[in-house]
């Protein structure tokens, strides 16, 4: 039994320096909601995603919410889309993403995926276009490029705009290069696994100024946070740090479950969303969570090439191993996980737990995640996609995130082979 955790979700990209700034930010309640964090954040990521585009010029408006999920419905209220109206997304996302379509009133279209890149089957995508199809949004999943050429393809002959879904990963100078510059609109989250994290927060990359004009006025009209949000928020990693060392003895475990009975940790799905409702409400993006995102977005080379490299160490695992490795993939993704299929995942994963390491994620077991989602109040029925409900019972992911070091992972690598 290891003592430091080795995990998917207890603050993943909580590091010594983000949780220096989130002490900081702490003790200065009064720039908690509004500050000049929020507008560098902005300039930063459409920096970021200018660089990214080169030549082509295609620069984009940036607007800043509390969450992807409220970014991604008030784009869809931006686009005038709404009732009668459909969207297509792929079978195996996060429940919030199909949440955000019904709140705008739409209805999401589920369409099976490939297995080898985990994202939208464009063939499948061709089947599912009706007349009512008024936007196609591809998911990045984990970091694994969609295949972008041909859902653009597909959109400009049906002109319909693509959502790029980019809360698994954010490019850099290295890549992967064609992630972020192909859809009308990107959607990117930087919520507490995400590529960076600012514990909370959500973008829309806008590359129509129509569209931006609406943006504009839903992110000017969006409330604050309560103060108490905000707090649960800067402290989330704070209390991680503090119980991680200590997750292999039961001191660690009853601290997590102590502050999670006084509700001073934040839940990221609640039980509404998990029934398939959420908030009409929009909320700013707190300057104290910009402040952290923005850090991230500082370090962003460096976090993604830390992906990057156990990204290759897990590749050359399984050639050394002859585990199969998902087509998708290549050596200079910066995975924000590296996914496998394999047999008895579960099992796996339970007697893994045992050993203090926890690969969990919640993207096992369900077709719209997590797994105590129920898939018939979104629309979908068992059966509808078949490849993504193979996949979600066959894969087991590896963490790639800043706090797992080269180290864990081949400690990780060791168990997994002993136990195998
Ligand atoms: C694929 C995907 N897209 C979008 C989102 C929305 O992000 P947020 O949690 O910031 O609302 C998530 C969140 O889990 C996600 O997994």
């Amino acid at each position: 039994m290891i003592l430091r955790p080795i995990h998917h979700t207890f603050a993943p990209l909580a590091d010594g320096r983000f949780c220096a700034r989130a002490l900081m930010l702490l003790l200065q309640p009064w720039t908690w909601r509004r500050g000049p964090a929020v507008q560098e954040f902005r300039n930063a990521l459409r920096e970021n995603f200018a660089h990214l585009s080169g030549d082509s010029g295609v620069s984009a408006d940036v607007f800043l919410f509390s969450s992807g999920r409220e970014g991604l419905m008030a784009l869809l209220q931006s686009m005038n889309i709404g009732h009668g109206d459909e969207i297509i997304v792929q079978a195996y996302t996060c429940v919030v993403v199909p949440n955000a379509i019904i709140a705008a009133g739409a209805t999401p279209i589920f369409v099976d995926i490939v297995k080898e890149t985990l994202s939208l089957d464009p063939q499948e995508v061709r089947k599912a276009i009706t007349p009512k199809t008024k936007a196609i949004i591809c998911q990045h999943t984990f970091g694994i490029p969609a295949p972008l050429e041909e859902l653009r393809a597909i959109c400009d002959e049906h002109r319909i705009p693509l959502i790029e879904d980019c809360a698994h990963v954010i490019p850099d100078d290295e890549g992967p290069s064609e992630i972020g510059k192909t859809g009308e609109f990107v959607l990117l989250s930087f919520g507490r696994d995400k590529a960076i994290s600012g514990v909370t927060g959500g973008a829309i990359l806008s590359r129509r100024t129509d569209v931006s004009n609406r943006l504009k006025r839903l992110e000017d009209g969006a409330r604050d946070l309560s103060l108490l949000s905000i707090k649960r928020f800067l402290l989330y990693p704070l209390i991680y740090a503090l119980a991680r060392p200590f997750y292999g003895l039961w001191i660690g475990k009853a601290f997590l479950k102590l502050c999670s009975l006084l509700r001073i940790l934040p839940s990221i799905v609640t039980s509404e969303e998990k029934s398939g409702h959420q908030s009409p409400a929009l909320n700013r993006l707190p300057n104290a969570c910009a402040a952290l995102a923005l850090d991230q977005l500082k370090r962003l080379r460096q976090i993604n090439d830390h992906r990057r490299m156990l990204t290759r160490f897990y590749l050359e695992q399984c050639a050394e191993h002859g585990w199969p490795v998902l087509h998708g993939i290549r050596s200079d993704l910066p995975l924000q996980k590296f996914p496998m299929f394999l047999e008895g995942a579960e099992k796996i994963r339970q007697s893994l737990k045992k050993k203090n390491i926890h690969l969990h994620d919640g993207w096992t077991g369900c077709v719209i995640c997590p797994e105590s989602v129920d898939p018939a109040s979104l629309g979908y029925r068992d059966g509808d996609d078949p490849r993504a409900e193979e996949v979600c019972e066959q894969i087991l992911c590896l963490p790639t995130h800043p706090n797992m070091r080269f180290s864990d992972g081949s400690t990780l690598i060791r168990i997994f082979t002993q136990q195998n």
